[in-house]
């Protein structure tokens, strides 16, 4: 698909808790079709020092206001200054980026496994995937209460379960530790999982184990975010791959994890 450079509108940015925001932005052309496990790359210029755009997954799209959202979690001193953009800057995107989740079959089970910045992708997926609800479990996990944002108006699109480290919400450990995961996961058809590696290592390894279909989204450090830095390759089983071109998006039976 070919890729976009727009100074886009902000049309919103609503905090969401702590550390969550989540940004509305609006293209002065038709936006394309955009899908889950893309990604856009984000000009900072109010980050006055931060010279390479940030990336940040595609949280919804709204084709009819040629609108799309993201979500943004303060991590270091880029998100912290995107977050602090209000509407009616502008904000220099690269789009859409990388490739994109396998959408599941119509009968099928899936089950999406998201943590910390990677809940984005996960909740466009349940969303726009077209399965009936009942066919759709997401388990989100964080360490605490206040680092869960409200999903309520995803939850028409499925059955959302929650993990905290301290027990605050939901099964207290890791999203491996929910019985949906740790029962059921050979019920499902497909996994998707996106979030900090050691969460996506261990759904990948338990998937594999069960052999059930498994994708994960990557969020290795990149820079030009379309190939030419070759910062973000991750080691698969075709040699190294560019995770901005070949991914984000990874079957993990091509990940050497
Ligand atoms: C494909 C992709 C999609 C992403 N989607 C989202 C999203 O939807 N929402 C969101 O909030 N974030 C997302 N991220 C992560 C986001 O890009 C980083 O949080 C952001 O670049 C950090 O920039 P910063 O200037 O705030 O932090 P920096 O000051 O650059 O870094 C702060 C700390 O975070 C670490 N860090 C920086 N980038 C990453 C990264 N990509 N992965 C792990 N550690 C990192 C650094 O090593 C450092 O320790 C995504 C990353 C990728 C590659
Ligand atoms: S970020 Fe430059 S090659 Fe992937």
């Amino acid at each position: 698909m070919k890729k976009k450079v727009e100074e886009l509108l902000l049309v919103e940015n609503i905090q969401l808790n702590h550390d969550n925001f989540k940004l509305v932005l609006q293209a002065p052309t038709k936006l394309p079709q955009m899908f889950p496990g893309q990604f856009v790359n984000l000009e900072i210029k109010k980050a006055t020092e931060i010279f390479l755009r940030r990336p940040f997954s595609v949280l919804d799209v709204d084709y009819e206001n040629n609108t799309f959202s993201l979500l943004v979690k303060i991590l270091g001193r880029g998100s912290r200054v995107l977050t602090t953009y209000r509407a009616g800057d502008k904000i220099s995107v690269i789009f859409p980026l990388g490739s994109r989740f396998t959408l599941p079959e119509e009968d099928d089970k899936v089950l999406l496994v998201g943590g910390g910045s990677g809940v984005a992708p996960m909740l466009f997926l349940a969303k726009i995937c077209d399965l009936k609800p009942e066919k759709v479990h997401v388990i989100i996990g964080a360490r605490s209460i206040e680092d869960h944002i409200d999903v309520a108006s995803y939850k028409a699109h499925g059955n959302y379960y929650f993990t905290t480290e301290d027990g605050s919400l939901g099964e207290k450990g890791f999203v491996t530790h929910h019985p949906v995961f740790s029962e059921q996961l050979s019920s499902f058809d497909k996994v998707y999982t996106c979030g900090p590696d050691l969460m996506m290592k261990a759904v990948a390894k338990a998937a594999a184990e069960k052999l059930v279909f498994c994708e994960a989204s990557l969020e290795n450090m990149m820079a030009c975010g379309f190939g030419v830095c070759l910062c973000c390759v991750e080691k698969t089983v075709d040699g190294n791959q560019c995770v901005c071109t070949d991914g984000p998006v990874f079957n993990i039976n091509k990940l050497t994890w």
